[in-house]
């Protein structure tokens, strides 16, 4: 048996190392974190994250060969192998400020490993991190005078929210990235042998440290990159009459394209997708690479172009005003089976229409928590309605902007005769039928066709 601890209990080492201790319940495994309330939830009835299929693996394996805990050091001196799953957000303060990575978390995590050690260890990072961050780890662990060994692997995550237990249980791979040398080769295979419980051999593929690190911050960069290029060629399509769903099936049945991650929308959210790219954006920079750092750069632009290409829309068909206008918001989450709202293109929307003084309610089916959480302020001038027929009721326009299949399964007769009217319905992820809106008298605004209204036969 192998004390296996995960030092962060947020989504990643909270949805992944459930999955890992059901698999392989001959070792123990511990989550931690200094978030008191976060653990608390975690060992409660009620998750702190929503993520289908993960509490029944949670309820099933906790107590048993997993635990959740705040005693951070007690369980750092116990354990073989560390993964470090702790936050590593966006620096917002001196150099490489808006673009870099805060690393502080990760390195107060190395700092206190080494001082809770009385073992050689294996230390995994789980978070993504800046290509070549695996070295500063091993000059923090190995400038012990203890006489113990460290060896530090890389093992990014590629779990997306809302498929989490999917994406674990059923990986595309598994990478793990470890030193040349005989001992992080041992490492390597010893953290293969613990995937290789319930993942073919052939998907759990190993590199060299930084080949591993870097390979995730360029799969998210080249997902996002796939659509923030669909999304510009929405804007075309509004132009054109073309239709951007027709353009992405056309080009998708390529298969050097490829279909996936070519649904055009209200641009991508999530805690990773801007701050990775922009991480990746700084190191080239910081290589002294500024062109492939603008090249990069140009995705996140085109996402927030997205954005306020959404609002300026409803602004200019509802007659360029909004002002005082009831609009009901339609999702929270940044996309649809999570309740995550970390830059949720929803809350950009949100903040975007206060601005043009509208009055916004929200409605969300797991995410208004987080959603209020995350406004701040703002959320004192915003309703929170978990009734969709209520948050209409009364409204000039709906704004869909999180997929949540409900949405679709609404009675929009129902619905429209509750509106304010002209009724407007803007729909942000192209989730709704359309034709039927506008038969039952809405005007229909998708994202990269042509707007079917009725204000021109008046
Ligand atoms: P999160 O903010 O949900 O969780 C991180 C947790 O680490 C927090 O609960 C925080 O309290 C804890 N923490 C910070 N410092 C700590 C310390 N010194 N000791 C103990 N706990 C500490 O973040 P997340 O979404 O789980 O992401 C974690 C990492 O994984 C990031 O690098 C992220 O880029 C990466 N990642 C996230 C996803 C995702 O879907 N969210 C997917 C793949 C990779
Ligand atoms: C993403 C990646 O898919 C994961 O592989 C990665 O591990 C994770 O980031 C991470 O590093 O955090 P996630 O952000 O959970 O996962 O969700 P995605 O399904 O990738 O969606 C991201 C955003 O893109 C959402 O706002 C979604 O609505 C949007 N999106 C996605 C589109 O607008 N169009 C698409 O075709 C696909």
């Amino acid at each position: 048996m192998t004390n296996i601890l995960c030092i962060g209990a947020g989504y990643v080492g909270g949805s992944t190392i459930p999955i890992v201790a059901s698999h392989c319940p001959q070792h123990r495994f511990v989550i931690v974190d200094i978030n008191e309330a976060r653990i608390a939830a975690w060992q409660s009835d009620k998750l702190p994250i929503y993520e289908p299929g993960l509490d029944e693996i949670v309820f099933k394996t906790r107590g048993k060969n997993l635990f959740f805990s705040t005693d951070v050091d007690k369980h750092i001196a116990e354990a073989g192998i560390i993964f470090v799953s702790v936050n590593t957000p966006t620096k917002m303060f001196g150099q490489g400020a808006g673009k870099a990575a805060d690393l502080q978390y990760w390195e107060k995590t190395a700092r206190q490993i080494l001082e809770n050690s009385t073992t050689s260890k294996i230390v995994v990072e789980k978070s993504t991190l800046p290509v070549r961050t695996g070295e500063a780890m091993e000059r923090i662990l190995n400038s012990n005078s203890k006489g113990l060994h460290f060896d530090v692997l890389s093992n990014p995550e590629f779990l997306a929210e809302g498929t989490a237990v999917r994406d674990m249980e059923n990986p595309d791979r598994i990478l793990i990235g470890g030193r040349e040398t005989e001992s992080g080769q041992k490492a390597v295979e010893t953290l293969v042998e613990l995937y290789a419980t319930w993942v073919p051999r052939e998907r759990i593929i190993t590199t060299n440290l930084w080949s591993s690190e870097l390979s995730k911050l360029v799969a998210n960069a080249f997902l996002a990159q796939r659509i923030s290029s669909i999304n510009s060629i929405s804007a075309l399509c509004e132009k054109t009459e073309a239709d951007v769903n027709e353009v992405a099936h056309a080009i998708g049945l390529d298969n050097r394209i490829g279909k996936y991650f070519l649904r055009s929308g209200v641009g991508f959210g999530g805690s990773c997708f801007k701050k990775d790219i922009l991480h990746l954006v700084y190191l080239c920079e910081h290589y002294g690479l500024p062109e492939v750092a603008a090249y990069w750069e140009q995705v996140v632009t085109m996402n927030e172009y997205q954005e306020m290409r959404f609002v300026s829309k409803m602004v200019s068909a509802m007659f360029n005003t909004i002002a005082g206008k009831r609009i009901a918001l339609f999702g929270a989450a940044f996309k649809a089976n999570t309740n995550d709202t970390r830059e949720s293109p929803a809350l950009e929307v949100c903040r975007a229409l206060l601005e043009e003084h509208a009055e916004v309610v929200i409605t969300d089916p797991h995410a208004m928590e987080n959603a209020r959480y995350d406004l701040g302020e703002l959320a004192k001038r915003i309703t929170f309605e978990p009734d969709p027929y209520a948050a209409a009721n009364g409204a000039h326009a709906i704004a869909l902007v999180t997929e949540w299949s409900q949405f679709a399964q609404l009675d929009f007769e129902k619905i429209h005769a509750a509106m304010v009217k002209p009724a407007f319905i803007f729909d942000g992820r192209n989730l709704l039928d359309h034709n039927k809106l506008y038969e039952v008298g809405f005007n229909v605004y998708p994202i990269g066709k042509p707007a079917l209204t009725h204000l021109h036969a008046q």
